[in-house]
């Protein structure tokens, strides 16, 4: 690309050294200027007989100058030379890569994150309305072998088309680069995943969250219900550390055939009792499942945002009458969604024979939009 050469032609500034003094000026650059661009990396160190010359950022040069001038530390001379890229360098974000190799660009169209699932990429472009259909299809694409070039681990790159939606959960993704394989493998604290980026839910985001419930206060012999647990994180990362029986539940069949392969993957099949079954049918029959389950459960998890307070009919079913644990999740209305999220699943509780008995824990998650935070709560219940 005509870029690219064009880079290759620019003239910079450079540290002329001698070569017995380059790691001196590098231990000295590490060392007084740390968090300051000084060294640019991205070009290659030039040798001229027994000199080093070293790439140096314009923004730094002074500060440099002037401290080495003042501890007189080292002889040096401040020459300009054409610079060559360094093939190996390798730029930490996509915004650094791309002011780079497209400097005519307006940065702030480059999305501020996106999501890593195994070896995909999922990312959303929430600004691009000015751009023509052709400037938008090459924007999207530079951007997307933008993340490949800084992510290792990635081979596709997908963008999000449409929200989250209907019952499984799932969101329409448009492949950008890549092969259009949207089946992968995720590892997450220890714990390993295989899915389907276009037939399962499954977000990194919660990473922290699934950690913190598989660490928190379970006890050994607990029986646990996972109610939408769709390729199994909540429930494998709690087998894999506890010694519990969770029964795991997912209306999707796909989330299903993959939950029960990660089972087997995470070594978990004595833990975990898969079904792929709408949790409310529990409450329908006299199944062997509803007479084995019905008032012996000790902790729930309820991870469907949008609608989990509509299955707490189901939470109170299955609970112990001497109480247990909910791990509920919501999306409530900012700026005050934790005190929210409390009211309405207090208020929702009531219309059944259990009531809250402490708030163990709340936080909110992340943000979901604009004016919703996703919020998590641990709140002990007990029949009344
Ligand atoms: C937000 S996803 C959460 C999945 C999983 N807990 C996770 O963290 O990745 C909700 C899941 O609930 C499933 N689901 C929705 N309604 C359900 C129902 N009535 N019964 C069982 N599963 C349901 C969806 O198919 C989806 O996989």
């Amino acid at each position: 690309m005509t870029h690219k050469a064009e880079n290759n032609e620019q003239e910079g500034l450079f540290i002329r050294l001698n070569k017995h003094d380059v790691q001196s000026f590098i231990d000295l650059v590490q060392r007084q200027f740390k968090s300051k661009p000084t060294i640019e990396y991205r070009y290659k160190f030039i040798k001229e007989r027994d000199f080093i010359l070293i790439p140096l950022n314009r923004s730094s040069m002074d500060e440099i100058q002037n401290y080495i001038e003042s501890n007189r530390s080292l002889k040096y001379e401040i020459v300009s030379r054409k610079v060559i890229k360094n093939p190996k360098f390798k730029y930490k974000t996509i915004e650094d890569l791309l002011k780079e190799e497209r400097p005519e660009w307006n940065y702030k169209l480059i999305p501020k994150s996106y999501d890593i699932i195994g070896s995909i990429a999922i990312i959303e472009f929430p600004n691009l309305d000015n751009l023509s259909q052709k400037e938008k299809n090459l924007f999207k694409e530079d951007v997307a072998k933008a993340v490949v070039n800084v992510n290792k681990s990635v081979k596709s790159v997908y963008e999000k088309v449409s929200q989250v939606k209907g019952e499984y959960r799932l969101r329409n993704l448009q492949i950008l680069f890549g092969n259009d394989d949207p089946e992968t493998v995720h590892k997450e604290n220890h714990a390993i995943f295989k899915l389907n980026v276009k037939k399962t839910y499954f977000t990194p985001r919660l990473v922290t969250e699934r950690k913190r419930i598989a660490n928190s206060n379970i006890c050994k012999g607990e029986l646990i219900v996972d109610m939408f647990a769709g390729v199994g994180p909540f429930s494998i990362q709690i087998a894999k550390k506890r010694d519990v029986q969770i029964y795991s539940f997912d209306i999707n069949v796909d989330a299903y055939k993959y939950l029960k392969e990660n089972i087997f993957l995470n070594n978990v099949e004595k833990k975990i009792f898969p079904y792929n079954i709408n949790i409310k049918t529990l409450l329908e029959s006299e199944s062997q499942l509803n007479i084995l389950l019905r008032g012996k459960i000790n902790r729930i998890i309820m991870n469907l945002p949008e609608k989990s307070l509509e299955f707490l009919d189901v939470a109170c079913f299955l609970m112990k009458k001497n109480g247990g644990i909910i791990h509920n999740y919501q999306f409530c209305s900012k700026p005050k969604p934790i005190e929210l999220g409390i009211k309405k699943f207090s208020h929702t509780l009531s219309k059944y024979q259990y009531q809250i008995e402490k708030v163990i824990h709340a936080n909110i998650v992340k943000s979901y939009s604009p004016l919703m935070d996703l919020i998590s709560l641990d709140v002990k219940i007990i029949a009344k």
